[in-house]
C-alpha cells in the first residue's frame, strides 16, 4: 500500500527536491566543523534555502494556500488551506555534523491537520500520514507501540533551551520521568522526529514544552493515523495554543499526564 493523493504527492515533490541541496550542505558541514570559523552562517544559509524551495514548490502546486514558516513567518492567503513549515528541524544536530534532522511540513485545513510529511534526508526516511489514511514509512504501514506500562517504554523529550523562563520545571519534569522508567529518556534534538518515532512504534511516549506549530504540525497527524494521541500536559486538546505537546502510544497516556502533573 502506499499513499498518493494530489496532496501527498505535492509535499513529497517538495520535500525530495529541497532535500537534494540539504544532503550537499550536511556533507560541506562535516568538512566545516573542524575549520576555525565553524558553520554558524553556512546553516542559516542552508536553512533559509530549504525554506525557499519548499515555498517555491508549494506556491506553484496550490497558488491560493496561506503558508506559516520558521524563518520567513506567514503569508497570507485566502484560502482555508495553510502550509506548515519547520524546514530544518534539528538545527543544533545539522550545525554539528549529527546526522538526525528532517524536514517537516504539514497541512492546516479549517484548523485541524489533514497531511504531513517527515523527512529525514539522510536516512532516506519519508514519514508519511493523511488523515482517514493511515501513517507510513517508506511506503510501509506504521503502527505506535501496544507497551502499556510507562516502566518499560522508551520516552523522548528535548529542552530546556538556554533561555527558557521554566528552565528549572523542565529539568524537573525530566528528573520525574528519570525516576519511573527503567530505561533513560532520550533526547535526540528533534523534535519533529521524535514524534514520527512514536508513530513508528521506535518510541512510545514524547513530552515537551515550548513547542511551536511547525515543529509539531505534521507530527500530530502522523501520530494520530498510527494510532496514537496528542494532546497537552492536562490531556486537553490545546497543545498549539499552550505549547505544551504530550505524544503517546495512546496506551501510557494516564500514566504520563500522572507523572506531568506529580
Ligand atoms: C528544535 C528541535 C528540538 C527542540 C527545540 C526546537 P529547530 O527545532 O525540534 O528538538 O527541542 O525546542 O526548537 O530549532 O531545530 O527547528
Ligand atoms: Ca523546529
Ligand atoms: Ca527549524
Amino acid at each position: 500500500m502506499k499513499l498518493s493523493s494530489a496532496n501527498i504527492n505535492v509535499i513529497v515533490k517538495a520535500c525530495r527536491n529541497a532535500a537534494k541541496p540539504l544532503i550537499r550542505d550536511f556533507g560541506e558541514i562535516e568538512k566545516l566543523q573542524v575549520s576555525l570559523k565553524g558553520p554558524g552562517d553556512f546553516v542559516t544559509t542552508s536553512d533559509k534555502r530549504v525554506e525557499k524551495i519548499l515555498i517555491e514548490e508549494l506556491q506553484k502546486a496550490r497558488p491560493s494556500y496561506s503558508i506559516l514558516s520558521e524563518e520567513i513567518g506567514e503569508i497570507k492567503n485566502d484560502d482555508e488551506f495553510k502550509w506548515i513549515i519547520d524546514p530544518i528541524d534539528g538545527t543544533a544536530n545539522f550545525l554539528h555534523g549529527i546526522p538526525h534532522f528532517a524536514i517537516s511540513l504539514g497541512l492546516e485545513h479549517a484548523g485541524e491537520i489533514i497531511c504531513g510529511i517527515i523527512f529525514d534526508p539522510i536516512k532516506n526516511e519519508i514519514f508519511l500520514a493523511e488523515k482517514g489514511n493511515g501513517a507510513y514509512l517508506n511506503n510501509q504501514r506504521i503502527r505506535v507501540s501496544a507497551r502499556k506500562k510507562l516502566e518499560n517504554c522508551i520516552v523522548f523529550t528535548g529542552g530546556p533551551k538556554k533561555e527558557a523562563k521554566d528552565k528549572e520545571l523542565i529539568l524537573e519534569e525530566y528528573k520525574k520521568f528519570s525516576s519511573k522508567v527503567l530505561i533513560p529518556v532520550r533526547k535526540l534534538g528533534s523534535a519533529a522526529l521524535d514524534m514520527a518515532y512514536v508513530a513508528a512504534g521506535r518510541c512510545d511516549g514524547f513530552w515537551q514544552r515550548n513547542l511551536n506549530y511547525w515543529d509539531i504540525a505534521a507530527g500530530v497527524i502522523l501520530v494520530k493515523e498510527a494510532g496514537g494521541f496528542v494532546t497537552d500536559f492536562e490531556g486537553n486538546n490545546e497543545y498549539i495554543k499552550n505549547k505544551n505537546i504530550l505524544v503517546t502510544n495512546s496506551k501510557i497516556t494516564e500514566e504520563m499526564i500522572e507523572v506531568l502533573k506529580s
